[in-house]
């Protein structure tokens, strides 16, 4: 067998072109641009090429960027202080801080300190809350991409064995609720799992969430499953590759997600839908 790629970088093309008629559509009815606010601190060259490709995914489809690069010294309390203010700019529709942040900064601080509304990460306790009790709100974005693939690409997801490796914030958790809000049964698998290959071999649907470079073997994949590779490694020649033994993973699984041009710009797409929909509820939400 020979896996089908899921084209991750051109559904996510289509998707960004969507956010961008309907920006168009809103000016065009006399409304600002939604605004989106991107906090990067520090220089960790990671989170640079990751907060550039969503400045430019903004330009692309109209959203209006704000992006603030605080020195790696930021203070805590200067750094929820800039929240506050951009909780209350009536410009900003969207929060964003790039993780991870400096040790000195407690994460989950900055994070409860967002607006649930701006929370465009969908990181906040009470969306994560929302998305666990199946409640519209706003959805991490690289889990929510995830689903716009399986959705896109028409992979049946209702009953289907799903295992996840690595049960991050950002990513494993997320994505089991996602699963289960759309009928999955789910195994959330992490560095204390005992007997992960025969766990992984139970799996329709597989997720890499490790970043561990080619972590997961072809021999781990059920023959005809379907592989979501979430990792994003670099290797010593400065390629980029992913959590998945790609080569001998195409041999067994029906559908593949690249690395790079899988996930990875379904991130950014999302990233998109979720700023315009947190600046369609801030309308509604106006007197
Ligand atoms: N770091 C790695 N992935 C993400 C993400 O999706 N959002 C934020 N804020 N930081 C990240």
């Amino acid at each position: 067998m020979t896996a089908q790629l899921i084209d991750g970088k051109s559904i996510a093309s289509q998707i960004i072109e969507k956010v961008r008629l309907a920006v168009a559509e809103r000016r065009r009815q006399g409304q600002r641009a939604p605004g989106l606010a991107v906090v990067r601190v520090g220089e960790d060259p990671a989170s640079e090429v990751y907060v550039r490709n969503k400045l430019r995914a903004c330009e692309r489809c109209g959203v209006r960027p704000f992006a603030f690069e605080p020195a790696v010294t930021i203070a805590e309390d200067e750094l929820l202080t800039l929240i506050a203010r951009l909780n209350a700019d009536p410009d900003v529709d969207g929060i964003l801080v790039q993780l991870p942040l400096p040790g000195h900064i407690d994460s989950d601080a900055v994070i409860e300190a967002i607006d649930p509304r701006k929370d465009i990460d969908g990181f906040h306790p009470c969306n994560i809350g929302r998305l666990a009790l199946g409640l519209p709100g706003l959805r991490p974005c690289t889990p929510r991409g995830v689903m716009t693939l399986l959705q896109v690409s028409e992979i049946e997801v209702n009953g289907q064995d799903a295992v996840i490796i690595g049960r991050s914030t950002i990513v494993g958790r997320p994505m089991a609720l996602e699963l289960i809000r759309a009928s999955a049964t789910v195994t959330v698998c992490h560095s204390r799992t005992r007997g992960l290959p025969e766990k992984a071999a139970n799996a329709d649907l597989l997720i890499a969430a490790v970043g561990h470079a080619h972590f997961v073997p072809g021999e781990w994949i059920k023959p005809g499953a379907v592989v979501i590779d979430v990792g994003v490694n670099r290797l010593e020649d400065g390629s980029l590759t992913g959590d998945v033994d790609f080569r001998s993973a195409m041999d067994r699984a029906a559908w593949i997600t690249p690395v790079p041009g899988g996930v990875g710009p379904m991130t950014v797409a999302s990233l998109l839908e979720n700023t315009l929909e947190a600046a369609a509820a801030g309308n509604l939400a106006a007197p």
